[in-house]
């Protein structure tokens, strides 16, 4: 397919402002090619578009012994500091709630099939990763994913990530109302909103239809919602606790209360006026304490609400705040209608096993819904197809993702449960232990994460055999265990919420390095992940399952009636969990043990040579920055223009580069600037040359003179030799712009 234009083929398919973004990237990766955008600024550029970096894209992998040097054919040339322009990288596809329909699906195997490894990645955030993605390929992604309605923007990068929520929303049995409506309001206004393109750090959002459930996980995110009724006046009202300033991380944070009850229409402006406050006075140079947690934790709760409920009071209204909840009673419809099943159980019938685990009930009676387990979140273009079928056929087009990183089918007819068995079977899709302790989570780790340490997908992959071959023995008090494992202490994969978590750590012995993982019991899975679990101490790798065994059988033996495992732990305590896992502490020398000195499903011997520059959220690129580069980019398309003859283009979009530049230094003080040009210059009259904050040592205002005599002028009657001049003064306009910024940034300290 590579003679296929995707941009003149797709024109038309996705929205304007969609297209002309990606078209905007393309073009910025060009400039970057030509040396024209710098490193750092491009690599912000690419994460905002949800273009990551990967393992071993610095172009060095460890075999063992030493380093290699990977060979590229692009020299030099980078995406990033450190991230070479030919190495793989990973793209994050945004799907608010894990919501998917078939035709995405489809379009999603594709994609994965043209343009990455083969797999589709279902993540803890209910998001599809895409891996070993060449960069050059992405803006024609990005088109194919947009024109069925997915976006990458704002997927990565220092920006609102995927709105979560739970997947069950709509047909579960103790959810307050149906949040879908709400979170896709919620996340279509905060994405690309100018009052959230300055943030320090990212921010996660989730929903929850209820409060005492798992499946939201509200209570560790930035913002956490759990729906609410009230009464008012004899009238059902529907509403949030609103919750802000929990996060995982490698130190985990529960949200707290900022509101018990925020009526629906009063959702986006709160949520907008958290963002604002967040811009303001979250932290920006120290990137480990840069999250709302922190901000929420040095005012106090007290403080940040009064901050918060002052800043909703400024905000300017916004018809969009309410416009949408005339159709929140509108939601998926079933495909087909309900058909009660009488179910013959079966002892020892594979289906029998996996209705069990797999299956169940939904609130509406006749229909159930159904978990399809994807083994360490992956899952083949193959399958993406076949499940899209199915949910043509059965289910509509109701298919959401999961936290757990599988995926569950809605509104199935109970009586056709054993035909989407055996559509699910042939397509590989039909292991049973959904939501059980077989059903193991794990971050990506050091199969593809330039910040794994130890390997979380090869130890999830070993757990996951080894228990399910053990399954039917299980006591049924182990079958709702949670294991859930992270590569390294930033906690993708959310160990601090699991029964049984464990993350990546190393130890040296004897000069020797050797994967560890931190043991961490006692998580709260549900209430919205309600409590942390507590670190143990670090075990070898390879000897992790001998762990899962010990802590578990003990918690059968001793575990009184009714006992929960987080109680079990807490009764029985740290130290002696520990005295029980000590003996598997000691690592024995290299000759000894030499098995302990290789990690899961990885040959080599273990180091951590190919470790890189984290990226999970970017460097810290100045909103203004941002700003200044987009003027640049439009005044060098002002001088393509004026080379090609068109004098007039060449001259507006002269005007339009200074009039970018203007606003980016406006921004930088203040949120209450649009795109009206004639607000910009009055604006930057304002705040930039009367005070002289603009003017150039030797030049004084000069710069700025320019910029305003340009915006008084009728550019419909330049000539080739006015446009010429304007496109110069244009880029002079921008250095100044740029000058100023740097003067600015240098004078503003960093935050205590
Ligand atoms: C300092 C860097 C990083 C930090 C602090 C960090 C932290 C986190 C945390 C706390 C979560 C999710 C838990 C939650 O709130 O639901 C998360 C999600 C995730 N992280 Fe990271 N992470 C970092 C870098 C990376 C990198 C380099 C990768 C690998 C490419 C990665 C992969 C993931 C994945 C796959 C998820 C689930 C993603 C989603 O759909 O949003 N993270 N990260
Ligand atoms: S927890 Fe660590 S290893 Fe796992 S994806 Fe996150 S940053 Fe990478």
């Amino acid at each position: 397919m590579d003679d296929v234009r995707w941009k003149e083929r797709l024109a038309g398919a996705a929205t304007p402002q969609l297209e002309q973004e990606i078209d905007v990237f393309e073009r910025q990766l060009e400039l970057r090619k030509e040396g024209k955008i710098e490193d750092k600024l491009f690599a912000e550029t690419r994460l905002r578009r949800g273009a990551y970096g990967q393992r071993y894209d610095n172009g060095k992998r460890w075999d063992g012994e030493k380093d290699q040097t990977l060979s590229f054919p692009c020299g030099d040339l980078t995406k990033g500091p450190e991230t070479v322009w030919d190495a793989p990288g990973m793209v994050r596809l945004k799907i608010p709630f894990g919501a998917l329909t078939a035709a995405q699906l489809d379009v999603l195997a594709d994609v994965a099939e043209e343009y990455s490894d083969d797999i589709l990645h279902v993540t803890t955030r209910q998001d599809i990763q895409l891996h070993f993605v060449h960069i050059d390929d992405t803006p024609d992604l990005f088109r194919r994913l947009a024109a069925v309605g997915i976006t990458t923007r704002e997927a990565c990068g220092n920006s609102v990530r995927n709105v979560t929520g739970c997947p069950v929303a709509g047909v579960c049995k103790t959810e307050a109302f149906d949040i879908t409506p709400y979170a896709k309001a919620l996340a279509d206004y905060l994405l690309g909103h100018p009052d959230t393109q300055d943030f320090g750090r990212k921010f996660k959002i989730a929903f929850s239809g209820c409060a005492t459930e798992a499946c939201g996980l509200a209570l560790m995110h930035d913002i956490g919602l759990v729906a609410l009724t009230r009464e008012v006046d004899g009238k059902q009202q529907r509403g949030f606790a609103f919750y802000v300033g929990g996060g995982l991380g490698s130190v985990p944070h529960q949200a707290l209360a900022l509101d018990e009850f925020v009526p629906e229409a009063e959702m986006l402006p709160l949520a907008q006026a958290v963002c604002r406050v967040f811009a303001r006075h979250g932290e920006k140079q120290n990137r480990a304490r840069a999250r709302l947690k922190f901000v929420v934790k040095k005012m106090g709760i007290e403080e940040f609400r009064r901050v918060v409920h002052e800043e909703r009071d400024r905000i300017p209204a916004d018809a969009r705040w309410t416009a949408w909840i005339g159709d929140v009673a509108a939601h998926d419809q079933p495909k087909k209608p309900p058909a009660p099943a009488l179910r013959v159980r079966k002892p020892g019938d594979p289906l029998d096993a996996w209705w069990q685990t797999n299956v169940r009930p939904q609130r509406q009676s006749g229909y159930a819904v159904v978990s399809v387990t994807m083994p360490l979140g992956d899952f083949t273009p193959d399958q993406a197809r076949g499940l899209a079928d199915l949910a043509r056929e059965f289910t509509g087009d109701a298919v959401r993702l999961t936290v757990e990183q599988n995926l569950v089918l809605r509104w199935v007819p109970e009586a056709d449960v054993p035909a989407v068995y055996q559509r699910l079977a042939a397509l590989g899709l039909a292991e049973p232990g959904a939501e059980t302790i077989v059903d193991v989570t794990a971050c990506p780790g050091t199969d593809t994460c330039k910040l794994g340490i130890s390997a979380s997908r090869g130890l999830a992959g070993e757990l996951r055999q080894r228990l399910a071959a053990r399954s039917a023995g299980h006591d049924e008090a182990i079958g709702g265990l949670r294991i859930k494992v992270s590569g390294c202490f930033n906690s993708c994969g959310q160990h601090h919420v699991a029964d049984l978590g464990f993350l990546g750590v190393q130890r040296n012995v004897d000069g020797r390095r050797v994967p560890h993982f931190q043991v961490v019991l006692g998580g709260q899975w549900t209430h919205n992940a309600g409590q942390f679990g507590l670190a143990i101490g670090a075990v070898p790798s390879k000897r992790i399952p001998e762990v899962v065994d010990r802590i578990t059988a003990r918690f059968v033996e001793e575990r009184t009636v009714g006992e929960g495992f987080q109680a079990f732990v807490k009764r029985i305590g740290k130290s002696k969990v520990r005295d029980m896992l000590s003996d598997l502490m000691d690592v024995p020398s290299y000759d000894q043990a030499r098995d302990l000195y290789h990690d899961w499903a990885d040959p080599r011997e273990y180091g951590i040579g190919d470790i890189g520059v984290g990226e999970c959220a970017g460097e810290i690129v100045s909103v203004a920055k941002f700003g200044l580069s987009d003027g640049e980019r439009v005044a060098f398309e002002a001088s393509e223009k004026l080379e090609r003859g068109d004098a007039v283009g060449a001259a507006k979009d002269a005007l339009s580069a200074m009039l970018l530049a203007a606003k980016a230094l406006v921004r930088a003080q203040t949120f209450d600037i649009d795109d009206d040009p004639a607000r910009i210059v009055e604006q930057f009259r304002a705040r930039y040359y009367d005070t002289k904050l603009f003017f150039d040592p030797y030049a004084g205002g000069k710069f700025a003179h320019y910029f305003f005599a340009l915006a008084g002028r009728d550019l419909d009657q330049s000539s080739h030799d006015d446009a010429h001049h304007y496109v110069e003064e244009a880029q002079l306009f921008i250095e100044a712009a740029y000058a100023c910024e740097a003067k600015l940034s240098a004078q503003s300290a960093p935050l205590p």
